[in-house]
């Protein structure tokens, strides 16, 4: 079993994965500026983990010192090379083995209002983090890219040799990262590395005590029916009814956290296994659904009305989106195992359990 470095691990997606790459076994350091998010995440995990409390070691720096499985956790900046230094060297035991990297902003529309801000800590970010690599000997990733970069699509399911072509700030920043990898894959030996682009990732884990605890107005689909459901927001808006879909709404691949979380597990188990490589995955279910079908799941699974309104179409948004995750099935091993309904049930539970978050 590895020692892992997990950036952004406090945040939504991070969180769930440290669980799963702790069930399977792994030690993990978490480095975590706190910017959108909390320590609180990485409490709950510890406690689902069955690992103790997690304990004040140092300042800045929270562990379960005395479990065989470590979890460390470091409030640290992916843009700063000595938080970066104290995170590889904060296991006197192990040495990290490979990087999962979720630390970056990922709001479409703030990525148009503040782009510097985006290239900064997606991109200035991910170059420190391989600088920090490379001067550590560690060059083992798996890197959180997003389906965004495919822009609009020409046609659906998308598949990984479709053109890169993104539309805003925020996929700029992923495509440039991706960039960055390929530079390091063609040029310098030893790299092994992942780009899995994400398609909608929603849900929570089924014990309801972590989901997505976004930090003011969330941006996300799912979170806004959660908060409309729940009472907090009185009208879901829905952007476009008009679209060239079967009920006018736009379609989407909806991916229930957990399955992405054990995507993760599967390719840094597949990295750390096989000959340096640069592996390009989308994580999807392959199937689409509009807008009204998942507010009708949703209202379905957890019987309660979801107010909605038809507005005009936003600028940049695309008809339909869908994966087409065969390549990720078979290098993977690999392939999601929950409906629509689970994302739904999930999701709501931890929105019950947490209305404001942690
Ligand atoms: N959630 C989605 O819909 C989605 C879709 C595709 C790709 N992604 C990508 O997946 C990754 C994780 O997304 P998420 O939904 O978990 O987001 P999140 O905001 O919940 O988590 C991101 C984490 O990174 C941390 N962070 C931000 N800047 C940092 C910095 N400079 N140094 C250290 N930590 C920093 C935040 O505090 C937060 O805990 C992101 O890179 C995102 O772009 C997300």
């Amino acid at each position: 079993m590895a020692h892992l470095l997990i950036t952004g691990g406090a945040g939504f997606i991070g969180s769930h994965t440290c669980l799963t790459l702790l069930e399977a076994g792994h030690s993990l350091v978490v480095i975590d500026n706190f910017e959108g998010s909390s320590p609180e995440p990485l409490h709950q995990v510890a406690a689902l983990a069955g690992l103790g409390p997690l304990e004040q070691l140092a300042t800045g720096l929270w562990g379960t010192p005395d479990e065989p499985r470590q979890l460390l956790l470091l409030q640290g900046d992916i843009r700063s090379s000595s938080d970066l230094e104290r995170a590889f060297n904060s296991s006197s035991t192990a040495a990290v083995e490979a990087v999962l990297h979720f630390a970056g902003l990922k709001a479409v529309a703030e990525s148009i209002a503040e782009p510097l801000r985006y290239w900064d800590t997606n991109v200035a970010g991910s170059r420190c983090l391989l600088q920090a690599m490379a001067t550590q000997g560690c060059r083992t990733l798996v890197f959180s890219s997003s389906a965004t970069l495919y822009g609009l699509p020409d046609s659906v399911p998308i598949a990984e040799s479709a053109p890169v072509r993104p539309i805003n700030p925020y996929g700029h920043t992923k495509a440039a990262v991706e960039q960055m990898l390929a530079d390091l894959a063609a040029n310098q030996e030893g790299w092994r590395m992942a780009r899995l682009r994400y398609f909608n990732p929603v849900g929570a884990h089924p014990s309801g005590c972590l989901g997505e605890a976004p930090f003011g107005q969330p941006s996300n689909l799912f979170p806004l029916i959660n908060l409309v459901a729940q009472g907090q927001k009185p009208c879901l808006k829905i952007y476009g009814l008009d679209w060239p879909t079967a009920d006018g709404t736009g379609v989407r691949d909806y991916i229930h956290v957990m399955d992405l979380a054990e995507g993760h597990r599967a390719a840094v188990q597949r990295l750390m296994n096989d000959p340096p490589q640069l592996l390009t995955l989308n994580l999807g279910t392959g199937k689409g659904h509009s807008v009204l079908e998942l507010v009708r799941v949703f209202e379905k699974v957890t019987g309660r009305p979801v107010a909605w309104e038809g507005v005009e179409r936003r600028p940049g948004d695309s008809a339909c989106s869908i994966a087409d995750p065969s390549l990720a099935q078979e290098v993977l091993g690999w392939a999601t195992s929950h409906s629509l309904e689970d994302m739904c049930r999930d999701g709501w539970r931890w929105q019950v359990s947490h209305p404001h978050g942690y």
